[in-house]
């Protein structure tokens, strides 16, 4: 049980830090009954370290570290996408679930990407994983369609949510080629 004074922060991984979200990454995904072997195997093998260190060198953001009482209890891992932020993952280690950690990463996700010039963060989660299903729309997530035999063969929900960015004309960005 989680005591209620916890103290919950999201900070950008450092590159010395890699090692140690790989090794949470892993041990979140690697026991989740939505996902089949394949997927699982495949997910984790695209987050090792050197992926990591590579995506922040790249994107100091997207990566981030939910950290409860100092102990290190959930990731999510972002993907800049041509001004819309996408959601790769997130998680939360079993012992830490269900006392706000993934409410706090997204709402870290949705400041991160204001601040990486975005307007929307897109996202999708799994057909069968209800706690995506409760928690997007209750993070003001919208629901905007259903891909059947996806990523894997499985079928996925896709979410999106506004968020404030900087106003943009049809042709891009003020000052961008498009
Ligand atoms: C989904 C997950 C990230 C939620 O993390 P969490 O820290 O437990 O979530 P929070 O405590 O912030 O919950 C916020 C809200 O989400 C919803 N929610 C979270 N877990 C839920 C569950 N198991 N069932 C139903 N609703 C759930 C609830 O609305 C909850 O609010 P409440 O606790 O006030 O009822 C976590 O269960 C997890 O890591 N799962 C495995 C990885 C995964 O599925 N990642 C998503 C891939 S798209």
């Amino acid at each position: 049980m989680i005591p209620p004074t916890s103290v919950v922060r999201v900070d950008p991984m450092l590159p010395q830090e890699a090692g140690a979200v790989a090794d949470l990454i892993r041990t979140i995904i690697a026991p989740l009954p939505y996902y089949n072997e394949q997927a699982r195997h495949g997910e984790i093998a695209k987050h090792t370290a050197t992926d990591l260190q590579r995506a922040i060198a790249g994107d100091p953001l997207s990566v981030a570290v939910a950290r409860q009482d100092g102990r290190m209890v959930g990731f999510s891992v972002t993907r800049f996408d041509d001004f819309l932020i996408w959601i790769a993952w997130l998680g939360v280690l079993p012992d830490a679930r269900r006392s706000g950690i993934a409410r706090a990463i997204l709402a870290d996700i949705d400041r991160t990407a204001s601040l990486r010039g975005c307007h929307k963060i897109w996202a999708d989660s799994r057909t069968d994983n209800p706690a995506m299903a409760q928690l997007f729309p209750a993070a003001g997530y919208q629901r905007v369609a259903t891909f059947e035999r996806h990523w894997y063969g499985q079928d996925f929900f896709f979410w999106q949510k506004f968020v404030s960015g900087p106003e943009r004309t049809a042709c891009g960005s003020p000052g961008q080629a498009s």
